[in-house]
């Protein structure tokens, strides 16, 4: 009935109805794209890879508990006073990701003044709001009163819900303070990494480039805010800016040096972003006379919880490259462990199966002690030896896990590794020989037992074991 005009308006009409819902769609899934990549990232505040500084200070922060060394080993910064130099540089923000929060402490069973330098953190924190400086924090905790009491001041918390990607724990432990400044150790947000606990981190200023790709480590925890997936395209912001065989040239105090953000776990690690135990791997790898580690805890297992119970392995990539090193080149290697209530048994069966290593070979060392402190009673987590680190004759790594292989499988961590040209004229004076110094004084500390039978490597540090001896003993029985 209807006349040819009307019909042609009608396929017009059918047309535009067409092409509408076609640019709706296209509309949606450009949206959705947008949503779920989050392409633009986070701005990085004009700093840029081209006109970043690399020239940078650094200083080694400790956490020393009070009556462990004579006050003349105490040498380097405090790590209290590591965070306040931090907090009076801050312009315009802050980030912090810490494994826990628990400054402001009111534990009654420890000495008066204890709990003090943690909660003027806090209070710090608290009071950056009316400085004009932005705190954001990422975390995986659900309940923390501490983070509540932040963000009524002003900050911004991201929660990552490690429950859903690895049934771990956000446990990096980092700080960068205007995309410029930043700090990286074992020290966290804890007040017992200003008492009673040994740390130690490394604070680096005026250094946008690191600080740069240490924002996006961040960048990748902001942006996991209340997901439970890991985005299969991601942001160019959260790719690595420097890695493993492309890292950063820079000089620190003066001194060159080349440098590169690791993360863990796997799952983490966005474009380009080298893995920790690949760095561990390296800096193990390319040292040439000696490595010293010193970590909480060392096993070389992974386990995972399954639904039918745990599913315990072998994880060889780090013990594989200290065997080889030890035997095959010849490296000199020390091994500092802490022993507490927490380690593991098979640590010592591991440990001795290294240390059987150099039986009847020559130019073959490797020496392994225990850092405990067992006199002393209460709280188990009294005078821990808290470090994570590794340095050797020409690189130094410092990282958030202990080299246990389920850190690296289910928590998130980061690590920096600072290589330097063995120069002997800057020998001590550089970063690399500072860490050296420290670990030299745990080492012959009176805390430090060697463990099981005797040690041929031992002699130039005889006096010190002599007097340990029963100690030694002690702890073999008790196991
Ligand atoms: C660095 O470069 C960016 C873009 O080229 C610019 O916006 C910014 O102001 C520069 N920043 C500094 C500190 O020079
Ligand atoms: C975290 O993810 C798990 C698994 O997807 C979920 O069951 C849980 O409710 C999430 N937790 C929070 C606090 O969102
Ligand atoms: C790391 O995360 C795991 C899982 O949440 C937790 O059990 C562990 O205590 C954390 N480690 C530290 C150093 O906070
Ligand atoms: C950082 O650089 C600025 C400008 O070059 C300088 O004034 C400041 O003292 C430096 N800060 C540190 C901690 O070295
Ligand atoms: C063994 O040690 C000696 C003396 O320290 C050294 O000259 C030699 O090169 C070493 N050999 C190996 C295979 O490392
Ligand atoms: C680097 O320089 C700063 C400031 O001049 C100093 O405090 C620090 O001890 C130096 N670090 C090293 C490793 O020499």
């Amino acid at each position: 009935m209807a006349g040819p005009a009307t019909q042609e308006h009608l396929k017009t009409q059918q047309k535009c109805i067409a092409i509408f819902a076609l640019v709706c769609c296209f509309a949606v899934l450009v949206a959705l794209f947008f949503s779920s990549v989050d392409i633009w990232g986070d701005s990085e505040d004009g700093i840029t890879e081209e006109n970043c500084s690399r020239n940078c200070r650094i200083v080694l922060v400790e956490n020393i508990p009070e009556d462990l060394f004579p006050a003349d080993a105490k040498t380097n910064m405090p790590l209290s006073a590591g965070f306040h130099t931090l907090l009076d540089l801050a312009k315009y923000s802050i980030e912090v990701v810490s494994p826990v929060w628990n400054l402001n402490s009111c534990d009654t069973d420890t000495k008066p003044g204890s709990a003090k330098q943690g909660q003027l953190l806090f209070q710090r924190l608290i009071g950056l709001k009316s400085r004009g400086v932005k705190l954001k924090i990422a975390s995986s905790l659900t309940n923390s009163v501490e983070l509540k009491t932040l963000v009524e001041h002003g900050a911004e918390v991201s929660f990552v819900n490690m429950t859903a990607f690895t049934r771990g724990g956000l446990n990096s432990s980092f700080w960068i303070v205007d995309r410029k400044h930043m700090y990286i150790g074992t020290g966290d947000m804890n007040w017992r990494s200003f008492s009673k606990r040994k740390e130690m981190g490394l604070v680096l200023y005026n250094c946008s480039c690191l600080a740069l790709d240490l924002h996006r480590v961040f960048s990748f925890y902001w942006q996991l805010h209340e997901r439970d997936y890991i985005p299969t395209i991601w942001s160019r912001r959260v790719s690595a800016l420097y890695k493993i065989d492309e890292p950063l040239e820079l000089q620190v105090n003066e001194t060159e040096a080349t440098t590169f953000v690791s993360t863990s776990p796997e799952l983490f690690c966005a474009k380009d972003r080298t893995k920790d135990v690949d760095a561990i791997y390296q800096v193990i790898h390319s040292a040439k006379s000696f490595i010293f580690i010193s970590v909480t805890d060392y096993l070389p297992l992974v386990n995972r919880k399954l639904r039918g119970g745990a599913d315990t392995r072998y994880w060889s990539p780090i013990d594989e490259v200290i065997r080889e090193a030890v035997m095959l080149r010849g490296v000199k290697v020390r091994m500092l462990i802490t022993h507490w209530k927490k380690t593991h048994p098979l640590t010592f069966n591991f440990v001795s199966s290294l240390k059987s290593l150099c039986l009847e070979l020559h130019n073959c060392s490797l020496e392994v002690r225990f850092f405990s402190q067992k006199e002393k009673k209460g709280d188990f987590q009294d005078l821990l030896n808290h470090n994570k680190y590794m340095v050797t004759d020409n690189a130094l790594y410092i990282g958030n896990h202990n080299w246990v292989g389920s850190d690296f499988a289910i928590n998130a961590g980061v690590g920096l590794v600072i290589m330097m040209q063995n120069n002997l004229k800057n020998r001590g004076r550089t970063i690399i020989g500072q860490v050296r110094a420290a670990f030299d004084r745990d080492w012959r500390s009176r805390y430090a037992k060697s463990h099981q039978g005797s040690n041929h490597q031992n002699s130039k540090y005889r006096e010190c074991n002599s007097k340990t001896k029963e100690r030694e003993n002690d702890s073999i029985s008790s196991l």
